[in-house]
């Protein structure tokens, strides 16, 4: 079964269970319930996403499928019906069509960038400066996002990307960057940032490159606007193939130190 009418057919059963006292996730909980146990396969949830640890391993009889056939464990190289197909070697704009939800934070950004004549390596670190958040990991984000593109960009683009996380929380009256306004609802009026985060704005501050990282905050700020949805990755095509090495053999596939990061986004729900 292909896998639009493997999620039509699970949505429709899903849908059939539905109660108009369910909740939003009450009934994705139980579209995604529907979605597994179609399978002959068992998902497990990364460790790192699982607050409840039991959960996160199979829980006993959890390889008897439908029918009562044995189910496989979804590995690295099987496809997730769930997750729209990779090609065999994506290219970074494969990544952002196909594993990134909602790439449109990180589109605006680099739009925001380039309408501003921007240097390229600045467009590049904006279309990048968050793809940990939209497409791998949250916590310290800066950091893993950096590592991810080490190899491929520019040094001063992969530092800007692990610097930003820290300038977002200090103004630069020179450039007209406030401390975000929305920070003080989200974190709180008197929030203060945690040692290391201090430790890595001092570092940046003085630093040749700072005015790379300081502008992807620039930028960052105002491309948060939900009613953009205009921008495609394509418009950037020409300033990643200038500015982004791919490599050949696919993103995760050409054995860098960072491969399997780009094959965890790939296939983020494998067993091992
Ligand atoms: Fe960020
Ligand atoms: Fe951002």
């Amino acid at each position: 079964m292909d896998r639009r009418k493997f999620m039509q057919n699970a949505a429709a059963v899903a849908a059939a269970s539905f109660t108009a006292e369910m909740t939003l996730s009450q009934r994705a909980e139980a579209f995604e319930g529907v979605m597994i146990e179609g399978l002959p396969y068992h998902f497990s949830t990364p460790v790192i996403c699982e607050p409840d640890r039991e959960r996160s391993m199979a829980p006993p009889g959890s390889n008897i499928g439908p029918g009562g056939a044995p189910t496989s464990k979804l590995m690295a190289g099987m496809a997730d019906p769930r997750l729209p197909p990779m090609p065999e070697k994506p290219t970074l704009l494969d990544f952002y069509r196909y594993r990134i939800p909602n790439p449109s934070h990180l589109l605006q950004s680099a739009n925001y960038a380039m309408q501003n004549n921007m240097d390229e390596k600045v467009i590049l670190a904006c279309l990048l400066h968050d793809i940990s958040v939209e497409g791998f990991l949250r916590t310290d984000h800066g950091f893993w996002g950096a590592q991810l593109v080490r190899p491929y960009v520019d040094e001063e683009v992969a530092w800007a990307i692990q610097k930003h996380q820290a300038l977002r929380f200090f103004a630069d009256d020179s450039v007209g960057y406030d401390y975000p306004a929305v920070y003080r609802e989200w974190f709180g009026m008197n929030y203060e940032v945690e040692p290391w985060v201090q430790a890595e704005y001092d570092e940046a501050k003085n630093h040749r490159w700072y005015m790379s990282a300081r502008l992807i905050t620039l930028n960052d700020l105002y491309s948060f606007d939900p009613n953009v949805t205009d921008i495609e990755i394509d418009q950037f095509e020409d300033v990643v193939g200038r500015n982004f090495k791919q490599p050949k053999e696919g993103l995760g596939f050409d054995g860098s130190p960072v491969a399997h990061m780009w094959r965890t986004m790939i296939w983020p729900n494998s067993w091992l």
